[in-house]
């Protein structure tokens, strides 16, 4: 649909139409571009900084996402109606905050709530006050108490830095020698700098992880169809964390009775909690969920969409979402219904060799027109970018990123929507493509 296309699509819910500008550069903004695109309700999307995917769809500006001041620049030169935050840096360094001083509609929490990503500690300190199921833990202010502790601890045991490390904070450690060197590399080598001055030492969880994410006005509570995501490197969940190599939608673990009860036992006492003190929580609210006996235990909150689960689950997402966005900004989410499409869906990332360690980037990306027409694959960009080629009008699309793109399907069930995927990735090409083959194999054991 061209914006043209969209003249005359008139009014929804009750909404105008308006400017919307989505913060980030990742695979998880690209997906969101791509369904606001869709949307009735939205005139123009611009994207900060965006990447060569948001670029065929919206304006990418040259502003950094933690560039709060520019942002807000922007957006009130533009009279923008609509921010959308992907990443959690700007929401935990409170744009949300700043935005709305200046009168401008933001999707986020505010700086204070936007804790329970930015402090591991204060969200802990949230849960217990709440009831919510997390596992034992301590805080620690020095490496001496913090390895006094561990000595008294059964291992596997885990070490978390309390701020934002780029996902990198979490230290799951097999025994005591590597969770006091995990104490050591945090509160000594200070390898996440300030993020390390606090840390939590908690019990090792087993069992399957999940992601539920909901929609939250501060009242009503909206959640998203259920995912799982594959942090590891390799195949079978092996080698380093990662960014996310890849997700599905939904999580077979989470049908309809289990996720009515993971809102009742995680998401209504915190959001219920948050607003009788009088701190209403607005935004996505995403649980990383641990489940061990049908008991859902919080690993961690994020306070935003996840990638690249954002890219499993929205294109199974047939209501409007720019609509459900500003009613949830607005206190109205009370009798909204999401509305969604049965089919399962698979997304599987493209890495650059070597990531996440080193790796290079200006690779040339080819093959991915054979998969525009496609009604049921999806390519979502995260680390590409369109170079002009010298003198001539012509582009080419490069990787400049450790996560290049994820591709997405959508399948009538787990081995379909896996075959479509996998069959599609064969049409990619760049140098170094790395990627794994097995995302998915949890749901196809179900
Ligand atoms: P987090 O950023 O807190 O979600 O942690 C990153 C990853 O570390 C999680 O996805 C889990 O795989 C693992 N993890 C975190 N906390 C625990 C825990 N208490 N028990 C077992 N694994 C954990
Ligand atoms: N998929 C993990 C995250 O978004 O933090």
């Amino acid at each position: 649909m061209s914006w043209a296309d969209k003249e005359g699509l008139g009014l929804n819910g009750g909404f105008k139409r308006v400017k919307v500008l989505i913060v980030g550069s990742g695979g998880r903004e690209h997906c969101i571009v791509w369904k606001i695109f869709q949307s009735s309700l939205v005139d123009k999307i611009y994207c900060a900084p965006g990447n060569g995917g948001t670029a065929l769809v919206a304006e990418n500006l040259e502003i950094a996402a933690t560039d709060i001041d520019s942002l807000l620049k922007f957006a009130r030169k533009e009279k923008i109606g609509l921010t959308i935050v992907g990443p959690e840096a700007p929401l935990v360094e409170g744009i949300v905050d700043k935005f709305q001083s200046a009168g401008l509609k933001i999707f986020g929490p505010r700086k204070e709530l936007a804790l329970l990503e930015g402090s591991k500690i204060y969200a802990k300190e949230v849960m217990r006050k709440f009831g919510v199921p997390t596992a034992d833990f301590e805080v620690f202010t020095g490496p001496e108490k913090a390895k006094e502790y561990i000595i008294k601890k059964d291992a596997p045991i885990v070490v978390k830095a309390d701020g934002l490390a780029a996902g990198k904070g979490v230290i799951v450690c097999q025994n005591k020698s590597e969770a006091f060197a995990a104490v050591d590399l945090i509160m000594v080598d200070k390898k996440f700098g300030q993020a390390g001055e606090r840390i939590i030492i908690e019990e090792c969880l087993q069992g399957e992880e999940v992601s539920v994410l909901v929609f939250t006005d501060g009242e009503t509570i909206l959640p998203l169809i259920s995912s799982q995501d594959h942090k590891r490197i390799f195949e079978g969940d092996k080698g380093p964390n990662s960014g996310g190599m890849g997700a599905y939608s939904p999580a077979p673990l989470v049908g309809e009775d289990n996720l009515t009860d993971i809102i009742k036992k995680v998401f209504k006492p915190v959001i219920e909690g948050l607003k009788r003190e009088g701190k209403p929580y607005k935004g996505i609210l995403y649980g990383g969920l641990m489940m061990k006996n049908d008991i859902p235990y919080v690993l961690e909150f994020n306070v935003r969409f996840g990638d690249p689960e954002t890219q499993a689950i929205l294109p199974k997402l047939k209501s409007d979402l720019v609509e459900i966005i500003l009613k949830a900004i607005d206190g109205k989410l009370l009798g909204t219904k999401l509305e969604w499409d049965s089919r399962f869906c698979l997304c599987v990332v493209l890495a650059s060799g070597g990531y996440p360690g080193s790796y290079q980037k200006g690779k040339e990306i080819k093959g991915l027109e054979s998969l525009e027409s496609r009604e049921d694959i999806f390519v979502f960009h995260a680390g590409t970018k369109l170079v002009s080629r010298n003198q001539s009008a012509a582009v080419s699309l490069l990787t400049s990123g450790g996560r290049v793109m994820g591709v997405v399907g959508l399948g009538d069930n787990i081995e379909d929507a896996q075959n479509k995927v996998y069959k599609a990735i064969k049409k990619v090409e760049f140098e170094g493509m790395y990627y794994r083959k097995d995302i998915g194999y949890k749901a196809a054991l179900k």
